[in-house]
């Protein structure tokens, strides 16, 4: 992630060489603001409070909670705990389980006084085999791009996202925006729809920020206005993230995003998923076994913004105590999906697609 002209990555551990550094992405994007994790406690509320967001962040911020509760008691038992309390923050990112189960695999057969150096050791590959499926996703998406910029001879390619998919969400690159930065990067010309993303705004908050940063253009627009520009002819594809993948291909991604995709499908404009192998969960049929997380009722009924004396505050904009529900993500069937952009290559929205990418999981679906 380019930041002011550098480049960053989501978490890192501390100059101490054990604590672990996070974005204080509850802050964006009115304050950029680190902020030191040093106990399990700290990962867990980081990941439930959303400090931390974005399946693949979600599961590299686990995979260090699992490095910090080691060092005070490295038994078994704590570490049954720490993932048991770590795995209990958010309910709908695969990549969350993925990276607990890959801790205990990588220290539960060592000799206790081995375990926080191999804990330490497995994070980082995490956080690097984040870092470079997200790399490969851009890769692979930027073929699609330069398709498109060919059609579209010297006009941008007009991508519309939704939420944050992008560096932010992940360790590095993002997936969504990986194709875009590439494609930027490359020299296509590309303009990005950014979805607001009510209720909390990750679009507006965060997607546009890091474009900003990277020198993307873009637009923020309201979330009702993508079947808009759509049978306007204003965007040329959808590239969205995904938090839990099922073995058939569906996605279950931030709330608003099954409608961008009927609205894409209704108008023939492609729509592609991107997504690592972590979040794959191959356990599932399909996508309406995911668990959908229900967040508080506040998240719809106030807003958060910067006052112009520059003070952050937070608004009812409801009546007072009217009820409200905040369903945080969908799922979108496989059939409404153009192809999955992973780290290995582009493939179709079905379990033989998956199958083809990772023929080595064959016989791990349900
Ligand atoms: O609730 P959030 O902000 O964690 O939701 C994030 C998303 O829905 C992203 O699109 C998804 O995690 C894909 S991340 C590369």
């Amino acid at each position: 992630m380019k930041l002011d002209g550098k480049h960053m990555r989501t978490i890192w551990v501390g100059e101490d060489g054990w604590s672990v550094e996070i974005i204080d992405q509850t802050k964006l994007p009115h304050v950029f603001e680190t902020t030191p994790l040093r106990s399990v406690d700290d990962a867990a509320r980081a990941i439930r409070d959303m400090l931390v967001r974005g399946a693949p962040l979600i599961g590299g911020t686990a995979a260090y909670g699992i490095c910090l509760a080691l060092r005070g008691d490295p038994s078994d038992e704590n570490l049954e705990a720490a993932s048991r309390q770590l795995n209990a923050t958010r309910p709908t990112a695969v990549n969350l389980k993925w990276a607990l189960d890959e801790m205990t695999h990588a220290v539960r057969n060592l000799p206790r006084e081995d375990r926080v150096a191999a804990a330490y050791a497995r994070a980082a590959e995490i956080c690097d085999d984040d870092a470079e499926c997200c790399r490969m996703i851009g890769v692979h998406g930027l073929e699609i791009m330069k398709e498109h910029g060919k059609r579209k001879m010297d006009e941008p390619v007009n991508v519309l996202t939704h939420c944050n998919a992008g560096s932010l969400a992940t360790i590095d690159w993002g997936t969504a925006t990986s194709p875009v930065y590439h494609a930027h990067e490359a020299g296509v010309p590309v303009h990005v729809w950014v979805d607001e993303t009510r209720p909390r705004n990750q679009g507006a908050a965060l997607t546009a920020y890091e474009l900003g940063h990277h020198g993307v253009p873009h637009t923020i627009i309201a979330d009702n206005a993508g079947g808009h520009l759509m049978q306007r002819g204003q965007v040329d594809l959808c590239i969205v993230g995904t938090d839990r993948t099922a073995a058939n291909g569906d996605v279950a991604n931030k709330i608003g995003t099954y409608l961008k995709a009927l609205a894409a499908h209704d108008n023939d404009v492609p729509f592609y998923v991107a997504l690592p192998h972590s979040t794959i969960d191959w356990s599932l049929d399909d996508g309406f076994e995911i668990p959908i997380e229900e967040r508080g009722a506040e998240e719809v009924t106030q807003m958060t913004g910067r006052l112009a004396d520059g003070a952050v505050v937070t608004v009812d904009i409801a009546a007072p105590g009217s009820p409200a529900g905040n369903p945080a993500f969908d799922v979108t069937p496989a059939r409404l999906v153009s192809g999955l952009i992973t780290e290995r290559g582009i493939c179709r929205a079905s379990a033989e697609g998956l199958l083809e990418l990772y023929p080595e999981r064959a016989g791990d679906e349900a």
